[in-house]
Order: structure tokens, then sequence, then C-alpha cells
């Protein structure tokens, strides 16, 4: 039977997961659910973001979803943000963030994207630090994980039938680091045959991609780039789900997956049970989908969302419970 392991972190975190949660278990009886904490309060109550017990029972269950966690941005000696540390410890090297048109709730229709952003490195190397009143960050980008994201992308891609894969980066002005980011994304496709194979591969610069991603984003089928810009673009590209509240992630690696929406724990609404569970649970979709390699389950919760969708009962504003009434009642 699949086995979950859940964080739900701070603010909003703590009421969109056990909204998941229900449609999860309903999707699929039988499904183990462990907890495990982490996050902003974590920290304050024990020194640790990331305790190694939850490092352990991620590891153990291989598979989590995720709610939001609060990071403070000013330096706070001994922190480090909780999601960044669960990504480059257990090396889920891939996120992956589907943007699509939903029904009645997105600004358009007719858009299918898959935004396939590294997750280990980049500028969120964490090498960060001051030297007299310069403060430095280092982008960090190897040839190994360029080479992996490629392949994933391509791979990912040419599963879902799709016909172009674009490169996104800034390699006029970076010519080192995303020159050899996309040199090597073009190897790898290159190996995979991808163009022999019906996928065709461009590059943009990640202004441009900006652009085009507010303008023409029907145009795009699957994006690959570093992980500032991934983070950038993909909420961005939120805003085409039909808001924060709306778009899934799954960040991915060989050992362990954790999916968690795109969103952070939103302090503005935390507490008052208006948090848009949506996507919470579409997140969970991806798990069914991706890592549990359940097609029909998340075929069936995305489904329900929908359909809860198009009758105007999914929407953001409406109650947490509300909505997750409404999509647990259409699954
Ligand atoms: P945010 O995503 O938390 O909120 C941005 C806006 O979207 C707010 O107005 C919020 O009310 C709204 N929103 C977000 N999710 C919603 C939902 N499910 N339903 C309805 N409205 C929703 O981003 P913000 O405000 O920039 O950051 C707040 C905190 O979250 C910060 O401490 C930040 O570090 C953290 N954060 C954590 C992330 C993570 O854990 N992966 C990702 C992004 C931010
Ligand atoms: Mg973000």
């Amino acid at each position: 039977m699949a086995r979950l392991c859940i964080i739900e972190g701070d603010g909003i975190g703590k009421e969109v997961i056990p909204a998941a949660v229900q449609v999860l278990e309903k999707a699929l009886p039988g499904l183990e659910v462990t907890q495990a904490e982490a996050g902003w309060e974590t920290f304050t109550k024990r020194g640790i973001s990331v305790p190694a017990e939850t490092l352990a029972a991620v590891r153990n269950s291989g598979v989590a979803l995720f709610g939001a966690v609060s990071s403070p941005s000013r330096k706070v000696q001994g922190y480090r943000s909780a999601i960044l540390t669960l990504r480059q410890e257990l090396d889920l090297y891939t996120n992956l963030r589907p943007v699509r048109s939903l029904p009645v709730i997105s600004p358009r229709p007719g858009i299918d994207l898959l935004i396939v952003r590294e997750n280990t490195e980049g500028m969120y190397a964490g090498r960060e630090r001051l030297e007299g009143d310069t403060a430095i960050a280092e982008r960090v980008i190897t040839r190994s994980a360029s080479y992996r994201i490629g392949r994933k992308a391509v791979e990912l891609a040419l599963a879902a039938g799709r016909r172009r894969l674009t490169i996104v980066h800034k390699a006029n002005v970076l010519p080192v680091t995303d020159g050899l980011f996309r040199d090597t994304v073009r190897e790898a496709a290159a190996e995979l045959d991808a163009e022999a194979r019906g996928l065709m591969i461009d590059e943009l610069l990640v202004d441009t991609a900006a652009n085009q991603l507010a303008g023409q984003p029907e145009k795009f089928e699957v994006i690959v780039t570093t992980n500032l810009f991934g983070d950038i673009l993909s909420d961005l590209a939120a805003h085409w789900c039909g808001g924060m509240g709306l778009a899934p992630s799954l960040n991915w690696g060989p050992e362990a997956a954790i999916a968690e929406p795109v969103h952070g724990s939103a302090p503005d609404i935390a507490g008052k049970g208006i948090a848009n569970p949506v996507a919470a649970v579409l997140s969970g979709a991806l798990l069914a989908r991706y890592v549990w390699e359940m097609p029909e389950v998340a075929q069936r919760i995305e489904g329900a969302v929908r359909a809860a969708l198009a009758q105007g009962l999914a929407r953001t504003g409406l109650p947490t419970a509300q909505i997750t009434r409404s999509i647990v009642e259409r699954l």
C-alpha cells in the first residue's frame, strides 16, 4: 500500500495539508499516513528547522506531502529554510511545476505547460557571505546537475508526447555558468535522440521567456531552467492556473519525492480558514501520477477538482472546509 509522510509546516500549511489528505484518503483507501515536523515554528521550539527524525521519516516512507514554511527575510543565526534543506539533503533534483488552465478560475483557456526546474544548486546553493560592506552570493552550476535535469526534462517531455522543450537561461550575461547549463542540457537531449523522436529543442533568455509567459503562455510546452529562474517563472505562470492557491509542484529525486503547493505560508490569511486547498490537492495528484505511478488515481483527483471549479465551488475566498467537501464529493 502507498505510504505518505505529511509535513504541514507553518501558516496555511496546517490548513491545506489536512484538506489534501482527506482527498487522498478517499481516492486511495488504505493509504498509510505518518506525520513529521519542519519549518520556522519547529526552529523556534527546537533550534533546527528540519530535525533528524523528519529526514528519517521522509526517507522511510519515500514520499511526502509538504505544506509551506515561513522563512525570515533577514539572516537568523542557525536557521536554514526547511524546504531548501529537504531538497538538498534528499537530493530532490527535479522540481516539476505543471501549469494548466483550470475551469472558470483560470484567466485563459488552452494553457498546458510543464516547468522543470533544477532544484539543488544555482542561486540556492547556500553560498552567501559578507566581505566587509560587500555581500556576495555564489551561483553554482555543475555539469552533473545540468546533465541530470536536462535528461529528466527530455524524458518527461517525450513520455508526455510533447513537441517543444525550451531551455531558459541568461547565457548572454552569464556565459560561463549558463553556457554550461545550456550546452549540457543540449548534450543530454542529443544523447536521447530528442529531435529525431519529435521533440524540438529551443532556447530563450530568461527575460524574454518572462515576457512571453506573460503574453503568450499557450506557446510553451516544457521549460527547463536553473533554480532561481524556475522559482520566479513558475510563480509568474501560477497566475495562469488561477492564482497561488491553485498551483501544484513536485520535488523529485532518485530516493524520495516531496509534493508541495507552489505557494508559501501566506501569513496574511493564515488561521482564517480560507486558504484554497486546490494547490495542495493537485500536489497530491502529482504524487499519484509520477511517484506511485497510479495515473487513474491522479485523473480522478484532477477530475474532481475541475468539476468543483467548473461549478464555482473551489474558487479562492471560499472556506477551505467547503472547497474540500466539494472535491471529496466529486471523487
Ligand atoms: P505566499 O505564497 O505565502 O503568499 C502570496 C499571496 O498569495 C498572499 O497574498 C497569500 O494570501 C496568497 N495565497 C498563497 N497561497 C494561497 C492559498 N492557498 N489560498 C489563497 N491565497 C493564497 O508568499 P509570500 O507572502 O511571499 O511569503 C510568505 C512566507 O512563505 C514567507 O515566509 C516565505 O519565505 C514563505 N514561502 C515558503 C515557500 C515554501 O515553503 N515552499 C514558498 C514561498 C514562500
Ligand atoms: Mg517560489
